[in-house]
């Protein structure tokens, strides 16, 4: 009401005041402006941070302020003070402003509409606190050159905002910059008829559908529009290519799908190169790979084909399809003459999760079937709803007795080459939509294309799909609906069948990669040579040129030197399908036999379980010199794309991150069905059995030394996965079952299945969102984007139970206790409340309520609900270590602690996982609808909103 009226008044003066102005004719300033500015001062909560007069006319020696030779004021220069509080609305009257800058404060309320600030060049708004745009807020700034609004949260109760119209007008435009500015919606068509326009910088926003068509031949230099929330911006890139001014493309974290067009080797300016995180599909374009860009980021997509050699200076490639993991290695000439199949039928999904690694018949390329010799003989996908033409690569395939596309959406001729198939005995092509002409085969074969209705006058068909010599190439067969139905009838059921058994990827890829395992293992147990050195377990790679086709498992114990070996036949023994292993085997990858990991243990005998859960078991082997190994099975009935997914990023996380606070993995077997991983041996098993299950279990429950102990060996396991391995790397699922403890009790974090890529930087990338309920950060949950911070989050809610005693989400709680990380937050900070909740089993001391309150302290912290006000993990290791220290743990190695139990003849270790945790929700997957995500439990959100302790 007051400021209203204050704002009327001011109106009124104003323009009395312009007027006089005008009158006596200048030389002292504009005491309207001086208004205006004092109106700013002392509307400012911290106005102190601007010392202007109380009294004086002439605001032009006032400091941050800048007049022209006529003394009005035209700048004002008023960044990175710490400002905080409203902007006057009428701030356009300062009628001469060219240049404002007042990014890097804390003002906030609606930002003053610019509209006819015919004079302003530029306009620095960025990084504050606005909270709604005008709609007229660019009306008439036809001189208008620079514009930043970012990290500003406009118009969020309405949804957003969109770029007004009326932008268009300011034709000198050349920076644009509203980065995390709420906008939504799609990109305005008109960005593309801004001939100055060249710095576009729209990440972080709320940006969906395709890239306008107008930005053809744009003559943007940078374009972000990477991490778009929720699905961000789809549709192909191909638009893109025409844009030859470009040094800077950012397009991570959006949903772009299609391929890497080949002429964007026009883009001969390009320096950077981001799409990592989105579905683009396809070959990898040798004009891609040939660019000399700085960087060049194609994480997370499905790319497939070879590797080629990039000339980038840097390059990353990983969590995509390629066919072999080595740089440069030629693919099986069967995979090229596939994925060109699959490239003419614009890459259907079903068959892009299954179509990977470098054998199509491994047994999980979908709708290809194999001979025994390992050729491939069928192609097998009627009514898959397939579009896009067929491929002359397909001819490459001479083996192929059986084409069967019927009931598809297919266009175009069928390539001439086709012919050459001489083996070819069937080939459906009924209901589609094939242009004539046939070409002719030399068999006298009659493809079937019935149902195409651009082959007027009755098409060429042998219903029976039999090669007829009788029937020429001129003769036309009159159609039998008798014998398509019958087709008909099998097809539907062939696929019903192809379906069940849609198997996704085992990275036959992945596993050559592991050449280095042994070399890593080896080195890393080895370096310390002040200790008695712990036995270690080394997988030779078997010779490829050993005829004798058995994989030799060597336990070199180093303090003796002794070796046992084991052996298995790791022959290709065929499996059910019928179809050989023999080449998987002959690429030379380091795996362990099936049959020697029957023989350790016992068959897998149900004595030797240590564990069962989400997707198969866990066992305990044991090699013929007593060393133990943990060995997970992929049950058969659960080998679903997503469980075979989770296979392989645990064999691709585990091959690059080796750390004494990350589980070991030995090695692994794929086989037929069988998909089986081996890790060292954790004989306490998981953190969730002492905290949680002790009683049951009869087990000591922990004192808060070892809780101390086990939070700063999670943390370092995490720190390190996070910062220093090579890549940062985010493990999504951290939780007391996926914390395993050696005899010691030191801790060891493992299961990595779940584990992503993480982008450069702070930037997030959008992923299906999996994890356990209870321990996910509320932005990811909310929007499925992740940063290294939901990995703290979960940890956060660890150091809770470890504090507690309590599970991080237990329906058989209090309703508002039921998500321990909503409830702490309400507790923790009254002493008398936190004491209550600490762990009944921990004799807590006032010398312990110490250490205590620090770890409530970082837990809260660490569950902070903005991503940004969580700490790194390198800031958890420096809170506790000290804790630790003060402790004075088992030994005094902690820095150097290897997390192995010198007691026993190896370093053991078992991945103890999923054992009943009661309200486990792990592996949830919700790829198949967003909108199927469980609604938040009331309470939950709220209780995070008083965080940030505004
Ligand atoms: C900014 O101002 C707030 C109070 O308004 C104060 O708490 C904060 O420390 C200040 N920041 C800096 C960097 O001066
Ligand atoms: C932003 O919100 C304000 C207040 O709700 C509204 O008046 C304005 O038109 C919105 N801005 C745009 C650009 O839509
Ligand atoms: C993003 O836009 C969608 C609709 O397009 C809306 O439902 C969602 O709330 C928006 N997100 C934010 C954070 O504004
Ligand atoms: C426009 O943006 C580019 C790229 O961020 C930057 O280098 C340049 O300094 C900006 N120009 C102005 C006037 O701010
Ligand atoms: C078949 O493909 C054509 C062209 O690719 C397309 O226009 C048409 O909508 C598709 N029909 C169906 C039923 O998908």
């Amino acid at each position: 009401m007051l400021s209203t009226l204050t704002l009327t008044l001011t109106l009124t003066l104003k323009t009395i005041l312009c007027l006089l102005g005008l009158l006596f004719s200048l030389g002292a300033g504009d005491p309207s402006e001086a208004k205006i500015l004092r109106q700013f001062r002392n509307g400012l909560d911290n106005p102190e941070l601007l010392p202007w007069p109380e009294k004086g006319e002439d605001p032009c020696g006032w400091k941050y302020i800048l007049c022209d030779s006529n003394k009005r004021v035209n700048q004002i220069q008023a960044k990175n003070l710490n400002l905080s509080g409203p902007v006057p609305q009428n701030l356009n009257q300062l009628s001469e402003l060219f240049n404002v800058g007042l990014q890097k404060n804390r003002l906030s309320g609606p930002l003053p509409s610019f509209r006819g600030l015919s004079n302003l060049k530029y306009a620095f708004l960025d990084n504050n606190n606005f909270d709604s745009i005008p709609s007229d807020f660019f009306d008439g700034l036809l001189t208008l050159e620079v514009v930043a609004l970012d990290h500003n949260n406009l118009n969020a109760t309405t949804g957003g905002w969109h770029l007004p119209q009326t932008l268009q007008a300011s034709t000198q435009l050349t920076n644009f910059s509203c980065m995390a500015c709420n906008l939504a919606g799609p990109l305005p068509d008109f960005l593309g008829t801004m001939n100055s326009l060249s710095f576009l910088k729209l990440s972080d926003n709320n940006f969906t559908g395709q890239i306008p068509n107008t930005l053809n031949n744009s003559a943007l230099q940078l374009l972000w529009l990477n991490n778009q929330q929720g699905q961000g911006l789809t549709g192909t890139i191909h638009v893109l290519a025409s844009m030859l001014s470009l040094t800077s493309l950012w397009l991570h974290g959006n949903s772009f799908s299609g391929t890497i067009p080949d002429n964007i080797r026009g883009l001969t300016s390009l320096k950077e190169l981001d799409l990592n995180g989105n579905n683009l599909v396809g070959f990898v374009p040798q004009a891609l790979s040939d660019m000399k860009l700085d960087i060049l980021d194609l994480n997370n997509n499905h790319f497939m084909g070879p590797i080629p050699l990039f000339k980038a200076a840097k390059v990353s490639y990983d969590f995509n399809d390629f066919c072999l993991p080595k740089p440069g290695a030629p693919c099986a000439f069967e995979v090229l003459a596939l994925l060109g199949f699959l490239h003419g039928l614009n890459y259907p999904q079903l068959l892009l999760d299954s179509w990977t690694g470098n054998d199509p018949c491994g047994g999980h390329w979908l709708g290809i079937k194999c001979n025994l010799d390992g050729k491939v003989t069928i192609i097998n996908l009627p009514n898959f709803n397939l579009s896009g033409s067929l491929s002359p690569s397909v001819a490459n395939l001479g083996s192929l007795t059986e084409i069967r596309l019927g009931r598809n959406n297919i266009t175009g001729v069928m390539p001439a080459n086709w012919s050459s198939l001489t083996s070819l005995k069937m080939l459906d092509l009924s209901e589609n939509n094939i242009s004539p002409p046939l070409p002719d085969f030399k068999t006298g074969l009659k493809p079937i294309i019935v149902g195409n209705p651009l082959f007027i006058g009755g098409p060429k068909t042998t219903p029976s799909g039999i090669n007829n010599p009788s029937t020429g190439s001129g003769n036309v067969e009159p159609t039998s609906s008798n014998s398509i139905s019958s087709d008909s009838r099998e097809t539907k059921k062939s696929k019903r069948k192809g379906l069940v058994s849609i198997v996704a990827p085992i990275a036959a890829a992945a596993a050559a990669a592991f050449l280095l395992i042994p070399l890593y293992a080896y080195c890393f147990r080895r370096r310390k040579g002040g200790f008695q050195a712990p036995t270690s377990l080394v997988i030779h790679p078997r010779d490829p040129s050993d005829s004798d086709s058995a994989v030799k498992i060597a336990v070199a114990n180093n303090t003796n030197g002794s070796i046992s070996t084991l052996t298995g036949s790791g022959s290709g023994s065929r499996n059910s399908s019928g179809v050989g292993e023999s080449h998987l085997i002959e690429a030379g990858n380091l795996r362990i036999s099936v049959q020697v990991l029957r023989n350790v243990t016992k068959n897998f005998a149900p004595e030797n379980e240590l564990g069962r859960g989400g997707f198969g078991v866990v066992y305990k082997g044991e090699l013929d010199d007593g060393t133990k190994i943990a060995v997970k099975r992929m049950e058969a009935a659960v080998i679903t794309s997503k469980a075979l997914d989770e296979f392989q990023a645990e064999i691709a996380v585990l091959s690059k991150v080796r750390h004494r606070h990350l589980v070991s993995l030995l090695g692994y077997s794929i086989e037929g069905n069988e998909r089986i991983l081996v890790y060292e041996y954790m004989p306490q098993g998981a953190l969730s059995k002492h905290l949680f299950h002790w009683k049951n279990l009869q087990l000591e429950p922990l004192s808060w030394k070892r809780r101390l102990n086990i939070a700063l060996d999670v943390a370092r396991g995490m720190e390190y996965l996070h910062t220093l391995a090579h890549q940062s790397f985010i493990h999504r699922d951290l939780k007391p079952s996926n914390i395993l403890l050696a005899d010691d009790f030191r801790a060891k974090v493992s299961d990595f299945g779940l584990v992503k890529l993480a982008p450069e930087g702070e930037k997030s990338v959008v992923t299906t969102l999996a994890g356990t309920f209870g321990y996910l950060a509320p932005e990811y949950a909310v929007t499925g984007k992740i940063t290294t911070k939901a990995d703290v989050f979960s940890f956060g809610v660890v150091l809770m139970e470890l504090l507690t005693g309590l599970m991080a989400l237990d329906e058989d709680r209090p309703e508002e206790s039921q998500y321990l990380a909503a409830w702490f937050w309400h507790i923790k900070s009254d002493k008398k409340k936190l004491m209550a909740a600490i762990d009944r089993v921990l004799d807590v001391k006032e010398e312990t309520f110490e250490s205590i309150s620090i770890i409530a302290e970082l837990a809260g912290h660490c569950t902070a609900r903005e991503p940004s006000q969580r700490p790194d993990m390198g800031h958890a290791v420096n809170v506790l270590a000290p804790l630790v220290e003060k402790w004075k743990p088992f030994d005094d190695e902690t820095e150097e602690y290897s997390g192995i139990d010198y007691s026993l003849p190896l370093n053991q270790m078992v991945k103890g996982w999923q054992e009943a945790e009661g309200k486990d929700l792990s592996y949830m997957d919700l790829d198949d609808s967003k909108s199927s995500i469980p609604a938040r439990p009331t309470g939950f959100a709220d209780s995070f909103t008083s965080v940030d302790g505004r």
